[in-house]
């Protein structure tokens, strides 16, 4: 009995065992570049143009980390509680790879749970509602191709499988490495590298140690802003999250936003630039939506929209940029945002505005969490950003700004914290400690 269940779970690992060779590869098209309408009219509403496309990661630093890294054939992680927004799911799933790699064990891809997006008046089967909406694959936000070649080039010794069942073993446990770490300061833990250690005693003292020809299976639980993502050096920490680059379509979404953006308002621009200068102020407005990340936080200021808004028109007067992009799931506060903007001079766009036809269907054919990430590289892009400290959303597109923008350190002042190529509202001194926490 028990072999036959050893059979059928290492012949599933076995099965699902990522195929490097049937992947295919040939086709990471060169960067293009897209000088705006006043250049090339055709370049418009070419849909092979991809701004936020770049190449697997080839990192010698985690290349140094993975071959320092003592690999154990036994040993299998999954990766399957990624919960909430982009900011939570893209540092959980990091934060797994993160782990898996210090442990020397495997890694089956990651999924990623839906939200209930009931709220928000979207029609649901009755089995979503029965049984609330239930996981997806690392696709449904990711190119997981990237995601492979990525680790295959970087990290070659680390193990990918495709798929695992919710097998029943008693060799299986789910665990949140954080667990076994005390006193961990805002900043993250203190030493990191005792993972593998204090893993191995947690496996002695939890897991049977037999059936021993049976794979340890640990399911690991939602990682947020614990791991410090600089232990490893700063170049590691600046290279590691671009394991993770948006799904194919998100990407063109947010690139053909832009390019109507161009059009629309007649700014030329060059895509293939970190930063665009001149362009246009992004904002993420976050307000009483009903997934507010952290609602116990919806006491703080600017988490609603009267302060929000007033500090993002003033800070785009102070800037003397005359057009606002807004990111927001919220349509009706975006055009209640137009309205006051427009009493200042000021024009107010968002994704909604600019896409239209195909490009409109597309989007509209996108889960919520989904099209926030067209905002989010939209975001990445602005001449200026503003946004809120209580979001990791906000902290997300700051911190691969601040990477792109070539800044020096951010400077918080009274709860305004800003880099000189972004604005984050509502921000304490504990915020900066944990964003030590986040890859950017
Ligand atoms: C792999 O890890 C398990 C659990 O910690 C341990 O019992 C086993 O000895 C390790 N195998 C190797 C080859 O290190
Ligand atoms: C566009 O930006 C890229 C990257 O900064 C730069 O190499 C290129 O020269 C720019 N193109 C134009 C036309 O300015």
């Amino acid at each position: 009995m028990v072999s036959r269940r050893y059979a059928v779970v290492v012949g599933g690992v076995l099965a699902s065992i990522w195929l490097w060779l049937a992947f295919d590869r040939e086709s990471i098209p060169a960067r293009r570049i897209w000088y705006g309408p006043s250049n090339s009219k055709a370049g418009l509403i070419s849909p092979s143009i991809d701004a936020f496309d770049f190449p697997p990661v080839d990192s010698e630093e985690m290349r140094a980390v993975c071959s320092s890294t003592k690999w154990n054939q036994s040993l299998v992680f999954t990766c399957d509680n990624n919960h909430g927004g982009i900011g939570h799911v893209r540092n959980s799933i990091l934060n797994c790879v993160r782990y898996a790699i210090g442990a020397g064990g495997a890694l089956v891809l990651p999924n990623i749970a839906l939200r209930d997006e009931d709220d928000l008046g979207h029609d649901h089967g009755h089995a979503e509602k029965r049984h609330g909406p239930g996981r997806n694959g690392m696709e449904y936000m990711f190119d997981v191709n990237h995601f492979t070649d990525s680790l295959r080039v970087s990290c070659p010794d680390l193990l990918l499988i495709r798929h695992m069942e919710q097998t029943d073993s008693s060799r299986r446990r789910g665990l949140l490495p954080e667990h076994l770490f005390t006193n961990i300061p805002t900043s993250g833990l203190e030493h990191p590298e005792e993972w593998p250690i204090k893993l191995e005693a947690w496996i002695e003292e939890y897991m049977p140690s037999y059936p021993e020809k049976e794979p340890i299976i640990i399911d690991l639980e939602q990682s947020f802003l614990h791991y410090p993502a600089h232990s490893d050096g700063h170049k590691f920490a600046h290279t590691f999250g671009n394991i993770l680059k948006f799904r194919p379509d998100v990407r063109r979404l947010a690139t053909t936003t832009l390019n109507k953006l161009s059009e629309w308002y007649d700014i030329p621009l060059n895509v293939s630039e970190p930063i665009m200068k001149p362009s246009f102020m992004g904002a993420h407005l976050q307000t009483d939506n009903p997934f507010l990340e952290e609602r116990h936080n919806s006491g703080v200021a600017y988490a609603h929209f009267p302060s929000q808004t007033a500090a993002y028109i003033e800070q785009a007067i102070s800037a003397k940029i005359p057009l606002i992009y807004v990111a927001s799931g919220n349509l009706p506060e975006i055009h209640k945002f137009g309205l006051q903007a427009t009493a200042s001079k000021m024009a107010i766009t968002h994704k909604e505005d600019l896409l239209k036809d195909k490009d409109m269907d597309a989007l509209e054919r996108l889960r919520w969490d989904q099209r926030a990430l067209v905002d989010y590289l939209v975001l990445l892009k602005a001449q200026d950003f503003a946004g809120v400290g209580h979001s990791s959303f906000s902290w997300q597109v700051v911190m691969t700004r601040h990477e792109g923008g070539d800044k020096g350190k951010g400077v918080l002042e009274s709860d305004v914290w800003s880099d000189g190529l972004s604005t984050l509202y509502g921000v304490r001194s504990s915020y900066i400690e944990s964003s030590e926490c986040m890859w950017s």
